[in-house]
């Protein structure tokens, strides 16, 4: 897949033309990793609608969902070589190209709900991240909602000790490791375009995730269980190809920030209602059997995954773990 990646560059660096003209619309490859239908899907469409608007065709924006032209590693090596120009990964997808404190954003029970997260994402902490990307040759241009994740398995999970021994599907996310790790479960990162089929093999027992993916991969068809746990959040950076970003006319950049906010808020304002209906429409299709925990419960939850703050301090940043819980101006215990 690299030497495709690599020729598919070296194609975009001949066939990239510079400023437009009316014959020749910049071309943005948008690639993703989930169903149109989703929280990301409709923000990535929503920003081709009004990229193509404000531009008056000039920047031609082509959305590749569904893992359709790169898996999730490979799509950020894509992007770093300049053979799509756009993704929104998310923040647990940037380590192992070097850049970990996204991570941070996986700590369980970190965020209570989206609101708080806006703090974050839209206050000093969030633009800081964002500058992190600048010398991994990207520029972050807004964070995208999805929402809070659910554990789903074949087995009733309750207790921390019914997740003992089960292997999970995680992210590429060294937080998301030290998490299944403090429960007793084996994590195993995989592409999220393998989860379904490593689900329905039994290759993995279980994973986490957004309502909203287990609706629209049909996790919740090969999963009996899942647990309304909402312990972690998945939200995504959207990332452009920096030279690619840097060279654009100065009215196209500025026609295409536009766009990008007005589908940040777009997406962002409507992710929670996407998540509710998903649950709902997993509800009604009546095969998997939805698992609500009492408030004790919760909190031997919160209780059994509180190490992993200690355990990836190191990795993510002690300063950064700090100054994320004052932002938030809360304890993950409640
Ligand atoms: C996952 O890999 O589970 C998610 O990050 C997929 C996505 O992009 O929402």
């Amino acid at each position: 897949m690299r030497k495709f990646i690599l020729a598919a560059a070296s194609v975009a660096a001949l066939t990239f033309v510079g400023p437009a003209s009316a014959q020749s619309p910049i071309v943005i490859k948008f690639s993703h990793v989930v169903a149109s239908d989703t929280p990301k899907g409709k923000a990535a469409d929503k920003f081709k609608e009004l990229a193509e608007k404000y531009t008056a065709g000039k920047v031609k924006v082509e959305v590749y969902p569904n893992s359709t032209l790169y898996k999730d590693k490979e799509e950020l090596e894509a992007l770093q070589l300049g053979a799509v120009q756009m993704l929104a990964p998310s923040n647990s997808k940037f380590g192992p190209i070097g850049i970990k404190e996204f991570e941070v954003f996986d700590l369980p029970y970190i965020l209570p709900d989206l609101k708080t997260l806006r703090k974050v994402t839209d206050g000093p902490l969030g633009a800081r991240l964002l500058k992190l990307l600048d010398n991994k040759g990207m520029t972050g241009l807004a964070y995208w909602d999805n929402g809070f994740k659910q554990m789903t398995a074949n087995k009733k999970l309750v207790a921390p000790s019914d997740y003992k021994g089960l292997k999970f599907r995680i992210q590429s996310s060294k937080v998301l490791e030290a998490q299944f790790r403090a429960l007793g479960a084996i994590p195993q990162v995989m592409a999220f375009s393998e989860v379904y089929q490593a689900l329905q093999t039994g290759v993995v027992d279980g994973q986490e995730n957004t309502w909203s993916n287990i609706y629209t991969q049909k996790m919740h068809e090969v999963q009996k269980f899942a647990t309304t746990t909402n312990h972690g959040y998945i939200g995504y950076v959207v990332v452009v190809n920096k030279k690619f970003w840097d060279g654009l006319p100065a009215d196209v950049r500025d026609q295409l920030s536009k766009a990008m906010k007005e589908a940040t808020e777009f997406g962002n304002g409507q992710s929670a209602k996407e998540n509710e209906d998903a649950l709902a429409d997993i509800k009604k299709a009546g095969k998997t059997e939805i698992v609500s925990l009492t408030p004790e419960q919760d909190e031997a939850m919160r209780k059994a995954m509180m190490p992993v703050y200690k355990d990836v301090a190191s990795r993510v940043g002690q300063p950064l773990i700090d100054e994320f819980l004052k932002e938030t101006d809360r304890s993950p215990m409640n």
